[in-house]
């Protein structure tokens, strides 16, 4: 008889290979892989005759795809305008972050809006749950509470038996449900491959929408939901940092909607609450007239927001000197001091140099270039940014500032925020009368106007 395969599988990345290894040479993830049965998958002979495939045109009248509305805006918008029927929804994110505090209010205000949503937990308890209902003023919404990890239950239960399948199902988390149909520990790739099929493959069936909660993982203990964001049809990212309030509910993938879309939460003790305007958000508390800080017009998404840019050069006492970044990425900021260096003579390479986008938000826009370089030549030099700007613009490699896409859109938020300058690229057409333009052709301009006021103001 046939040994019973086993398969080496990296709990972070689901790369299989055939023997043990402490890293895993696909993501470099150390400590990361398993031994797994292969779960009796063999590969079938294809000896049947195959039928050809229907083909049919492009164009048919297929309906727009119904949305189920929570009416926590935020988080329809995120989904693309609301929930579709049918589709598979992953919400990722480290623990502890809010998930499962999102998801009970999910569930509960589509409760109250007539849907029959059922929230099965594999984590907490009834009693847990119910009192953080209670603790959120919700536990009068009429929610139908499951505790079950079995997946042939959970799935007995979407299939509505003789009553009516639910419309919306929240599973906390996919990585506590297990099958029996497979030999592996709760949590593992195989286990969460096969769950997540099972489950898709329901909610198409059924036409009730499955929302699975995933941890992400740091040490490849339990598998991360990366390993299954292709099997279903939008995933949206739940981050922010432990230290601040602020939640940022992200799209990374959308079927049926936009992608980049990010919702705004605050975390408060009773649950989350919605940031209508982020922009006032982030840039409460920011202290004006001191040097290195910048005020960036950005987008989000479908949504213009204006975020503080902190950066601190400090003269350094290593060899090497430290660059640690917050929020943005750390390969542009090489970029951008780089440029400051060949094409401005700004020399920042014996100095400590830290940059800190405030309130927890992560921006990857290149657009974000321009208020990186004045916030690090504000602080180099000591004069402040004026309070009443904001900054937007891409370098190049030149030096040269180039035009980003809807700055009319980033001008008017300025606007309504009551800022009234703006350093931008040149050749904007249209903005909104109260703000005043401060086009910068080139990068090497701003820094030597930073530099003769910093004289003036030693002089
Ligand atoms: P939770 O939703 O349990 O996180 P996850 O499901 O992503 O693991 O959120 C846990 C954190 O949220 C916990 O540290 C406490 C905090 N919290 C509040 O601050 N206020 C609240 O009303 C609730 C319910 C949680
Ligand atoms: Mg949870």
């Amino acid at each position: 008889m046939a040994r019973a395969q086993q398969n080496f599988v990296c709990q972070s990345c689901g790369a299989v290979s055939s023997k043990w290894a402490g890293r895993c040479e696909s993501c470099s993830a150390w400590n990361s892989i398993s031994e797994e049965a292969s779960g009796g998958i063999a590969p079938v002979l294809e000896n049947r005759r195959g039928r050809r495939v229907k083909l049919m045109p492009l164009s048919g009248d297929e309906p727009d795809a119904p949305r189920i509305q929570s009416g926590i805006g935020e988080f329809d918008r995120v989904c693309g305008g609301g929930i579709v029927p049918g589709s598979a929804l992953l919400v990722g994110g480290d623990p502890g972050i809010g998930k499962s505090t999102l998801l009970l209010q999910v569930t509960a205000a589509l409760a109250r809006r007539g849907c029959r949503a059922v929230y099965i937990s594999g984590e907490e308890s009834p009693a847990q749950i119910r009192l953080r209902a209670r603790r959120m003023e919700l536990s009068d919404a009429p929610v139908e509470l499951g505790v079950e990890t079995r997946l042939s239950n959970i799935l007995a239960t979407l299939e509505g038996g003789a009553g009516k399948a639910p419309a919306v199902i929240v599973i906390d988390s996919i990585q506590t449900v297990m099958t029996d149909a497979i030999d592996a520990a709760p949590g593992t790739v195989t286990q969460l491959r096969a769950s997540t099929q099972e489950l898709v493959r329901a909610a198409k069936r059924t036409g009730c929408a499955v929302i699975m909660v995933g941890h992400v993982t740091k040490d490849g203990q339990i598998a991360g939901p990366r390993v299954i964001e292709h099997m279903v049809d939008t995933v949206l990212y739940f981050e922010g940092d432990r230290g601040h309030q602020f939640r940022i509910l992200r799209g990374v993938k959308n079927r049926f909607g936009p992608t980049d879309e990010i919702g705004v939460f605050e975390m408060t003790g009773a649950g989350l609450s919605q940031v209508e305007n982020p922009s006032a958000l982030f840039l409460a508390g920011r202290q004006e007239d001191v040097s290195g800080s910048a005020v960036f017009a950005g987008i989000e998404g479908t949504r213009p927001v204006l975020v503080e840019i902190q950066a601190l050069v400090a003269p350094s006492s290593l060899g090497t000197p430290r660059r640690a970044v917050v929020g943005w990425d750390s390969g542009r900021l090489a970029m951008v001091l780089a440029v400051l260096d060949a094409r401005c003579g700004l020399t920042l390479g014996a100095s400590d140099v830290y940059l800190n986008v405030a309130g927890g938000l992560r921006i990857s826009e290149p657009a974000a270039d321009l208020a990186v370089a004045t916030a690090l030549v504000s602080s180099f030099t000591g004069v402040p940014v004026r309070a009443s700007s904001v900054i937007f613009g891409e370098i190049s490699l030149s030096g040269e500032i180039r035009p980003v896409s809807q700055s009319e859109a980033r001008l008017k938020e300025a606007a309504k925020l009551g800022f009234t300058r703006a350093l931008t690229p040149t050749g904007i057409t249209a903005k909104p009368a109260a703000i005043n333009l401060d086009e910068v052709p080139l990068l090497a301009r701003l820094v030597e106007d930073f530099q003769d006021q910093a004289e003036s103001r030693n002089g």
